[in-house]
C-alpha cells in the first residue's frame, strides 16, 4: 500500500545521544500516506525517543528530519503539530482532572481558531464516538478506567485531525475486547479522514493485524523493516525480540 504514495515523514541518519548513550542511531525511517506503520522493538529499544525526535520534543543529535516535504529538524512541537502531525505520550496526553469532553475540546482548540462552538462540538461527538467513549463524555478522565483513559488521548489527537498521527502505545491496559474495538476505531479513522498512522506497540498481535509494515528498532538501530509477515519470520527480529513474546 505504501509504495508510489507521497512520503510525510523521512529522516535522514536521525541521531540522539544522552551523554553516553546512543538511544537513536542513524535512523532512517519512512513514512508514507495512508499506511499503518508499526515501530516495535524492546524496551529502550529507542521507539518514545524516536516520537519526540519526529514531534519536535527533542532534537536530533545530528541528521535531518523531513515532515510533509518540509525540513523540520529545528522546528518546535507546536509548530509540527500545528502542520498535522500530532503524537499521544507513552504514559498519556490528556488532563486527568478534566472530563472527556473537555480534555477533546482541547484538540478542537489547535482546529481552526474560528470554529463555532457547536463545530468544536460536532467534532468531539465524532471523535468521541468513533473512539466508544460516547457515553463517558462527561466523566472526568482521571476516574475513569486505565484502558478507557487510553483512548482519551488518541481522541484528544483525532479531535485535531491530523495527516500524521502518531501513538505511543495505544493499547496498553485495554482488555481485549477494546483492543479489537480500538483497532476497528484506528481502521475507521485512516479510512474516513485519510489519515496516516505511526503506531509504537508490544502488542504483537494487534501489531501484525494492523499495520501494512513494520520497521523494527534494536538499540536505537533498524533492525528490519517489512510486511508483519516478513517480520514475524526474520530470525534476526525473533532473536532480538519476538522470541521472547510468544504468545503475547
Ligand atoms: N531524556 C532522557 N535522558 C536520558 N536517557 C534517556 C532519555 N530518554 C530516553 N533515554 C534512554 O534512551 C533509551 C531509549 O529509550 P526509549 O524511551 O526511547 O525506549 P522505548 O523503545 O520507548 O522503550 P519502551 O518500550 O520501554 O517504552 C533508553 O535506554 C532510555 O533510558
Ligand atoms: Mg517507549
Amino acid at each position: 500500500m505504501a509504495e508510489g504514495n507521497a512520503v510525510l515523514l523521512q529522516t535522514t541518519n536521525v541521531t540522539r545521544r544522552f551523554a553516553g548513550l546512543v538511544a537513536v542511531a542513524d535512523l532512517n525511517l519512512t513514512v508514507c500516506e495512508g499506511e499503518i506503520l508499526g515501530l516495535i522493538g524492546p524496551n529502550g529499544a529507542g521507539k518514545s525517543t524516536t516520537f519526540n525526535l519526529i514531534s519536535g520534543f527533542l532534537k536530533p543529535s545530528s541528521g535531518r528530519l523531513e515532515i510533509f516535504g518540509k525540513d523540520c529538524t529545528r522546528k518546535s512541537p507546536t509548530e509540527i503539530s500545528r502542520m498535522g502531525l500530532v503524537r499521544t505520550f507513552q504514559h498519556g496526553s490528556y488532563m486527568r482532572s478534566m472530563t472527556v469532553r473537555d480534555n477533546i475540546l482541547l484538540g478542537t482548540i489547535h482546529w481552526l481558531s474560528g470554529a463555532s462552538s457547536a463545530q468544536r462540538q460536532q467534532r468531539v461527538a465524532e471523535s468521541a464516538d468513533i473512539l466508544g467513549l460516547t457515553s463517558h463524555l462527561d466523566r472526568v478522565a482521571g476516574s475513569l478506567p486505565h484502558g478507557i483513559q487510553r483512548l482519551v488521548s488518541i481522541a484528544l489527537a483525532l479531535a485535531t485531525r491530523p495527516r500524521l498521527l502518531c501513538l505511543d502505545e495505544p493499547l496498553t491496559g485495554l482488555n481485549e475486547t477494546e483492543v479489537a474495538s480500538t483497532l476497528n476505531a484506528l481502521r475507521t479513522i485512516r479510512e474516513r479522514f485519510g489519515c496516516t498512522i505511526l503506531l509504537v506497540e508490544h502488542n504483537m498481535k494487534a501489531v501484525m493485524a494492523l499495520c501494512d509494515r513494520i520497521v523494527v528498532l534494536h538499540h536505537g538501530q533498524q533492525l528490519a523493516t517489512g510486511s508483519p509477515s516478513q517480520i514475524r519470520l526474520n530470525e534476526k527480529v525473533i532473536a532480538a525480540y519476538l522470541g521472547s513474546r510468544h504468545g503475547k
